[in-house]
């Protein structure tokens, strides 16, 4: 990836409003201020193309980046945000779902879990979610900068236990402060693009 040639493409909230490009697209979910806007800068190279929220539930359309005319990426507003009225979040639901689904340019999901934690509910329902609709998912565990490397199997563990892991779904740690692992991240998604 270039960084140069990483440019952001539209705010989104209905497929009239998806770009229209050839290029397969990979998304990102997870819990809001779990690491999403942070991985795309660390897959791009640059500091500051996705906006990095000091605010959690900032992200609230479906964004979309051209990654160097080799895939989109698209940055999916984050769940669990606990300030969103019960109408927001209807309104988020349907809008995710809608693109989920519908969407045939989307080839896989990368999904964030903070490695710090256990999988939440959402994070779980997500994950069943994806796994429903056959679409292939690559779990990301952020922050990883943030515990010791020696409790780093047991926390992927955990993660890996709770979410009910296929054999064949990946599970990489990784940090977007040390872009630890960047090369297996991009590895991974390769297969998709
Ligand atoms: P929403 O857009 O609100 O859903 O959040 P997001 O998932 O896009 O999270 P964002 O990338 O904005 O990061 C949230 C906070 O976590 C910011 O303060 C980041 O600096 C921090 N952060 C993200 N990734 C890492 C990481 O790998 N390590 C550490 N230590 N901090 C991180
Ligand atoms: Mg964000």
């Amino acid at each position: 990836i270039n960084p140069n040639k990483v440019e952001f493409m539209i705010s989104a909230v209905s497929d009239a409003q998806y770009p229209d490009t050839p290029l397969k697209e990979i998304a990102l979910s997870g819990r809001s201020n779990v690491g999403k806007s942070s991985f795309i800068n660390s897959v791009s190279g640059r500091k500051n193309i996705a906006r990095i929220s000091s605010k959690p539930g900032k992200t609230v359309t479906l964004n979309f980046y051209n990654m160097d005319e080799k895939f989109l990426f698209v940055d999916v507003p984050g769940y669990g945000y606990a300030k969103q009225s019960k109408k927001e979040r209807e309104k988020w639901g349907k809008m995710i779902e809608a693109y989920l689904t519908d969407r045939k340019e989307l080839s896989c999901v990368v999904q964030l879990i903070d490695i710090r934690h256990k999988p939440s509910e959402d994070d779980i329902l997500m994950y069943d979610y994806l796994k429903h609709f056959e679409i292939p998912v690559i779990v990301v565990c952020t922050k990883s900068d943030k515990i010791s490397k020696n409790k780093m199997p047991q926390h992927l563990k955990v993660i890996r236990e709770d979410l009910e892991l296929e054999e064949t779904d990946q599970l990489i740690p990784f940090s977007s402060v040390d872009k630890k692992n960047l090369p297996q991240v991009m590895s991974a998604m390769s297969e998709f693009i």
